[in-house]
C-alpha cells in the first residue's frame, strides 16, 4: 500500500536540456572551481515529497512510471536562486530622493540632510505592523515568482528597540506563511537614530544588551549586521557588536566596503563572520585577509546600478581563489529591485564574470552565505525541490544573456509548481 502511494506522490522531469548545479558540496566553491559548474546535458529528476530524491542522465534513467511526469526538452533546470542579502521589509519606496539623484545629489548628500535610511525608519515607526507584513508579503511573493527559492530579510528600518522588533516579528511571520527558508538577520546598527545623535554609545549598548539578548531568546534573529562605513559605525563599534552578537550564537553578515575601505573586512573575519557584503572599494589588504577565511564575500551589482557606484571587483577576488557570491539587496535606498535574474546577468556584463560562475555565485555560494545549503543551492539528494524550469533556451549561457527577459517558465518550491497551483509558495 505505502508503496503505491509513495509512487502517486512522484513528480518526474525527463529530457532536462541542462540540468545546472549538480552535486553535493561541502563548502563553497572558490577561484577556478566556480568556472567549473557541474551539470548534466540530457537529463532527469525526480522529486518525492518535495524532496529531490534522484537525479542524473536519461541515457541511464531507470524511471518510466511516475504519477506526474513532465517532458521538458529544450528546456533548463537550476536550484533556485537563494537571495542572501535584502531589506525586503519597508514601509515605502524612496522615489523622491531617486529623482533627487537624478537631478545630481549624491547618496551620501541625501543621507546628510536626514533622507535615506533616516526617512526609511520614519515611515516604518509610522506603520502598522499588520500592514507592513501584508506589504512585504507581496513583495516576497513577486520575488519567488521570479526564482527566488531561499531569501535572508534584514531589519535596520526600525532604529529603536520597539521598532526593530516590529520589522523582526514581521520576517517571523513570512517565514511562517512562506515555505522557502528565510533568514532573519537584525541590523539594528544601520544608520544612528536622530534621538541617540549626541550619545552614540547609548545607541550601540541598547543593541548589544538589551535588542541581540531579547530578540535571540525570542528565536526572531539568526544573524548580526552592521553597516560599517564613514559616518554610519566605525570598525570598533562593529567590533563590538559582533562580539555581543557571538554570545548569542549569531554570525556575523556584514555591510563592509560601500564606499570607503576603513578596515572592515579584516575585523569581520576575525570575529567570523558568514560574509562581507557590499566590496565595491576593496584593498590588497582586504583580499589578504579574506584568505584562508571561512568569510564568504557577497557583491551587490543592483546597488552599483542604481546608484551609479563602482562595481564589486569580482575578478580581483575570484582570480585571487576566493568563492563569491551575488545578492540583490533589494531595498528602498539603493536597490529596489528582489530580482535575482537581473543581479546573475549583471555579474556577467558588469562584473565580467562567466554565466558559470554567475550561476554559482548566485546558488550553492549564496546558500553558504546565507547558512542554507544544507537544504537549497545544488541538485543533490535530499535536497528541498526548490527549483527554477527556464522557458526553452540553447544553454546556459542563454539566461544571464537575455537580461531583463523573462525567461522562466515555471519555479518549483518544495515540489510543488506556483503556476499549477497558485500558492507563491505560501503553506496556505
Ligand atoms: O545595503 N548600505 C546600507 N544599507 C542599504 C541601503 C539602505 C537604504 O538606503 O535604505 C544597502 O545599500
Ligand atoms: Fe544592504
Amino acid at each position: 500500500m505505502e508503496v503505491v502511494s509513495l509512487f502517486f506522490r512522484m513528480k518526474l522531469l525527463t529530457n532536462i536540456q541542462q540540468l545546472l548545479v549538480t552535486g553535493d558540496f561541502t563548502e563553497s566553491l572558490a577561484g577556478k572551481s566556480m568556472q567549473e559548474m557541474p551539470f548534466i546535458e540530457d537529463a532527469y529528476l525526480l522529486i518525492q515529497e518535495g524532496r529531490i530524491v534522484d537525479y542524473g542522465s536519461m541515457k541511464e534513467c531507470p524511471y518510466n512510471k511516475a504519477a506526474e511526469i513532465s517532458d521538458i526538452s529544450g528546456q533548463i533546470v537550476l536550484p533556485c536562486w537563494c537571495d542572501s542579502h535584502t531589506h525586503l521589509v519597508f514601509a515605502a519606496g524612496r522615489e523622491d530622493e531617486f529623482v533627487d539623484r537624478i537631478n545630481g545629489l549624491s547618496y551620501e548628500e541625501i543621507a546628510a540632510r536626514g533622507g535615506g535610511i533616516l526617512n526609511s525608519a520614519k515611515r516604518l515607526q509610522e506603520m502598522d505592523e499588520d500592514v507592513l507584513f501584508e506589504q512585504a508579503k507581496e513583495r516576497l511573493k513577486n520575488v519567488v515568482q521570479m526564482g527566488t527559492g531561499a531569501i535572508e530579510i534584514k531589519s535596520g528600518y526600525g532604529l529603536s528597540h520597539e521598532d526593530e522588533h516590529k520589522m523582526l516579528k514581521v520576517i517571523g511571520r513570512l517565514r511562517e506563511t512562506f515555505s522557502i527558508p528565510i533568514k532573519a538577520t537584525l541590523l539594528a546598527a544601520h544608520a544612528l537614530p536622530q534621538n541617540y545623535a549626541h550619545n552614540r554609545q547609548g545607541y550601540i549598548d541598547l543593541i548589544t544588551d538589551k535588542m541581540i539578548p531579547e530578540f535571540s531568546k525570542e528565536g526572531l534573529v539568526d544573524f548580526i549586521d552592521v553597516f560599517c562605513e564613514t559616518n554610519y559605525f566605525t570598525v570598533a563599534e562593529m567590533e563590538a557588536i559582533m562580539e555581543a552578537g557571538h554570545q548569542y550564537g549569531l554570525r556575523p553578515k556584514v555591510h563592509v566596503n560601500q564606499f570607503n575601505a576603513i578596515g572592515g573586512i579584516a575585523a569581520a573575519v576575525n570575529h567570523k563572520a558568514l560574509s562581507v557584503d557590499h566590496l565595491e572599494v576593496i584593498t590588497k589588504e582586504d583580499i589578504l585577509a579574506l584568505h584562508n577565511s571561512s568569510t564568504i564575500p557577497v557583491a551587490l551589482p543592483g546597488c552599483s546600478f542604481f546608484l551609479n557606484i563602482p562595481y564589486t571587483p569580482a575578478r580581483k577576488i575570484i582570480d585571487k581563489n576566493l568563492p563569491l557570491a551575488i545578492a540583490t539587496d533589494y531595498n528602498p535606498g539603493s536597490a529596489p529591485s528582489g530580482n535575482m535574474n537581473f543581479a546573475v546577468s549583471q555579474a556577467c556584463i558588469n562584473l565580467k564574470m562567466t554565466p558559470q560562475e554567475a550561476i554559482v555565485a548566485a546558488t550553492i555560494n549564496a546558500a553558504f552565505a546565507m547558512g542554507v545549503a544544507d537544504e537549497v543551492g545544488s541538485i543533490t539528494k535530499g535536497k528541498r525541490a526548490n527549483l527554477i524550469i527556464t522557458k526553452p533556451l540553447k544553454s546556459f549561457n542563454a539566461l544571464p544573456y537575455y537580461f531583463g527577459n523573462h525567461c522562466i517558465e515555471d519555479v518549483l518550491i518544495d515540489g510543488i509548481s506556483l503556476t499549477q497551483s497558485n500558492t507563491y509558495a505560501t503553506k496556505f
